[in-house]
């Protein structure tokens, strides 16, 4: 082990009071996919702690960035589902906040997934710090990409090249930042006067009530609602004025957010959810203590039933997702149950999942090779494989669904 720090104060508000109530273990990298199964990915401890002052939860180990962002393995555009949701994302802030030549900066823009379904009309210009992920970006969508992790400093050199933004977008990024504080800096520097700053994270309502602890990994350090957001975004002089649910990564919220007093009118949604938060007990550390019993019933339930079927006919994995990645290394799952996971995303096909060894292969190996039961690592998109899987099922293969309630169908 090695290569992390430990925080003992709140990312958001600098608080000490730190209470610890869930620990995982230690856990590789949950992209560190390896080349050779005799190769082992180094661990690191995967503990969350919520700050009982502003009540945010987040890691209390950081993984070096570098270590983890460099070289991805995770391109969004992997999943068709996702591609869906950002051409409707790029219509709706179209539609509502762009006019012709406004600047668009995406905090985070992976493979241009977003960027690359705006309009011509507008300026886009990306900032993501993996270098294979951001060339996707350039190559396909002929995007302005700055390869560097968003910080203040890269903040003031994109606005000192292309002026500030109408539109600062961050989505699943938020979560990875370890200085928030900085990262808002980031967000203030470049935000025109009545620009928007809107950003998707998980939402933590959602993970608390489907028990989705496998969405909690060193890449994401903190897991958000809205209180403690709201609290980030005020130090910087922003608010929220709108949210939306939205059904992605398992649930996620999409945040809206301007300058104080600035053009857009609060919508009801916004105090809806504040209240449906202190409804589920999100400020009382007793909430915590109950997920994290749950999380080892959980493991407990989840293994029992693999050994069962894996004593009665083959297990595969389906989709070597981050979580998928989690969930079998926390409940100590390895290549003696899962004989492979197939995965559409070509940097990770050909190696073996991180901390398991159980080889990734591309999806044709599920066609050639079906098993008795498919494992579904990649469950928020459960809908849209089991309509493209119909013929494993009338086949008389099962998927196993992990989460958000287990299952077999
Ligand atoms: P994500 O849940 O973090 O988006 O990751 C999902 C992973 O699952 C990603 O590696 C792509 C993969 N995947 C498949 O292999 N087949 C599929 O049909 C879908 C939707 C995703």
């Amino acid at each position: 082990m090695g290569n992390y720090d430990s925080i003992t104060t709140c990312r958001i508000c600098r608080s000490g009071e730190l209470f610890g109530f869930l620990d995982l273990g230690d856990l590789p990298a949950v992209n560190d996919f390896q080349d050779s199964p005799t190769d082992v990915a180094q661990t690191y401890p995967l503990e969350t702690v919520f700050c009982k002052d502003c009540n945010h939860v987040q890691l209390r180990n950081t993984v070096a960035r570098a270590t983890l962002f460099e070289n991805y393995t995770y391109f969004s555009s992997a999943s068709d589902p996702m591609v869906d949701h950002f051409g409707d994302y790029a219509d709706t802030i179209t539609d509502r906040f762009l006019t012709a030549d406004d600047l668009v900066v995406e905090i985070g823009s992976n493979d241009g997934i977003l960027l690359g379904q705006l309009p011509d009309k507008v300026r886009a210009v990306g900032v993501e710090p993996a270098h294979n992920v951001a060339k996707v970006a350039e190559r396909e969508h002929d995007l302005d990409v700055i390869t560097e992790m968003f910080d203040s400093d890269v903040a003031s050199r994109v606005e000192t090249k292309y002026g500030r933004a109408a539109a600062v977008l961050a989505n699943n990024v938020v979560g990875h930042v370890d200085d928030l504080r900085d990262f808002a800096v980031g967000v203030d520097t470049l935000l025109a006067d009545d620009g928007v700053f809107v950003l998707e994270v998980p939402y933590l309502v959602d993970l608390l009530n489907d028990g989705t602890f496998d969405t909690m990994y060193h890449e994401h350090i903190s897991y958000f609602c809205i209180r403690p957001m709201a609290t980030l975004l005020d130090q910087r002089g922003l608010e929220i004025f709108d949210v939306e649910r939205q059904p992605v990564h398992g649930g996620s919220i999409r945040v809206y957010a301007q300058r104080r007093g600035g053009p857009h009118d609060r919508t009801g949604y916004v105090d809806d959810l504040t209240t449906l938060e202190r409804h589920m007990g999100l400020a009382d550390v007793e909430t915590y203590d109950r997920f994290a019993n749950q999380i080892e019933q959980y493991r407990e339930r989840l293994t029992g039933l693999l050994e069962a079927l894996a004593r009665q006919g083959t297990v595969a994995g389906y989709g070597a997702s981050a979580k998928g990645n989690v969930l079998l290394n926390y409940c100590g799952l390895d290549s003696e149950t899962i004989d492979y996971i197939v995965d559409t995303t070509p940097a990770k096909q050909n190696t073996y999942a991180p901390g398991t060894a159980i080889p990734v292969e591309p999806p044709s190996k599920f066609q050639e090779h079906p098993p008795d039961y498919a494992l579904l690592l990649a469950w928020n998109y459960t809908d849209a494989i089991l309509a493209k899987e119909t013929e494993f099922r009338e086949a008389g293969g099962r998927f196993v669904i992990p989460q958000p309630k287990l299952d077999v169908v």
